[in-house]
């Protein structure tokens, strides 16, 4: 299964931090944005990534990524030219999908909790098995999220993009996985009333073929969005809070390598080494001689 991160859009609701710096370049807490959902896709496994971002801010994303070489995986790079919703994903990436599963995230979505990386192993299975999957969280205004409306044995029977009025507080969130054939399905989405390509047309497409799987998150899961200075400060106080509390790293691409197998203990610590006069270093330094739990 491959991987696609978008990280376009303009970020105009953090003006002005994002008039002159990528929004997923911004800081939440102690690591740049992008690395959370980058962070997510390594969980699930996945090595092969798709970038997709501004022609202004792409430079600078692949200045902190690089190739990927140094976590094991490997990072490629597209351009989106206008933010024309987020099934374009699949068009622009079409060639780099090539004949493989895709998993895509949005670059300021942020997932932390017990049982996520099964969850989507789970999901990484049903996309070889044919079917797509998404994610349900329960949200105090649906209204401002595709919502999913499930009938009583947890199948899916409606996805609506913003409705006016929701049929479910399950809002979906910003991580999809899909079988291979995504492209050409995306390809034949007409634009919606606001003008955009919606994922929400893709996953109907797959609720009418009747290969459309819901997974939902239960109360105690974290989905933080980014958008806001208000919900960036929030998320950023939310990953303090777990950090300094467990002493751990959340989403850091470094440690998800290492745990995984993608690098060596040798290569963590040659990582870390430039980072090693902050807490973040300090805990991969940990963590490559064996210290860290
Ligand atoms: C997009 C999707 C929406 C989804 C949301 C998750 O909304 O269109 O279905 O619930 O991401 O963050 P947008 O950010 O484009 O308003």
């Amino acid at each position: 299964m491959k991987g696609i991160v978008l990280a376009g859009g303009s970020g105009t609701r953090l003006y002005p931090i994002t008039v002159a710096l990528s929004k997923q370049l911004v800081p939440v807490y102690d690591k740049p944005m992008i690395y959370y959902p980058v962070s997510t896709l390594m969980l699930a496994g996945i090595r092969e990534i798709l970038i997709i971002s501004t022609p202004v801010d792409l430079p600078q994303i692949e200045r902190l990524l690089g190739d990927g070489k140094q976590w094991g995986v490997s990072f490629s790079y597209a351009v989106q030219d206008h933010p024309d919703g987020l099934a374009q994903a699949f068009v622009i990436g079409r060639q780099f999908i090539g004949d493989d599963d895709v998993c895509l995230i949005l670059g300021d979505n942020i997932f932390y909790g017990q049982g996520f990386t099964g969850m989507m192993l789970d999901a990484v299975k049903n996309a070889a098995d044919g079917h797509a999957t998404i994610f349900g969280y329960p949200v105090s205004d649906p209204r401002r999220f595709g919502v999913v409306t499930l009938d009583a044995d947890g199948n899916p029977v409606e996805i609506v993009e913003k409705p006016e009025e929701p049929h479910s507080d399950k809002a979906v969130v910003g991580l999809y996985f899909y079988p291979k054939g995504v492209a050409d399905i995306a390809a034949n989405v007409r634009r919606s009333q606001r003008g955009e390509y919606e994922i929400t047309s893709v996953n109907e497409e797959y609720l009418k073929r009747r290969l459309l799987k819901v997974k939902c998150f239960g109360r105690g899961f974290a989905w933080l969005d980014t958008g806001t200075v208000g919900s960036l400060i929030d998320a950023s106080n939310f990953v303090e809070a777990i950090e300094r509390r467990q002493g751990i790293l959340i989403s850091a691409p470094e440690e998800v390598a290492f745990r995984r197998g993608f690098i060596t203990d040798a290569q963590l610590l040659s990582l870390a080494q430039p980072l090693s006069r902050t807490d973040y270093g300090q805990y991969l330094i940990r963590l490559a001689n064996g210290k860290a739990f």
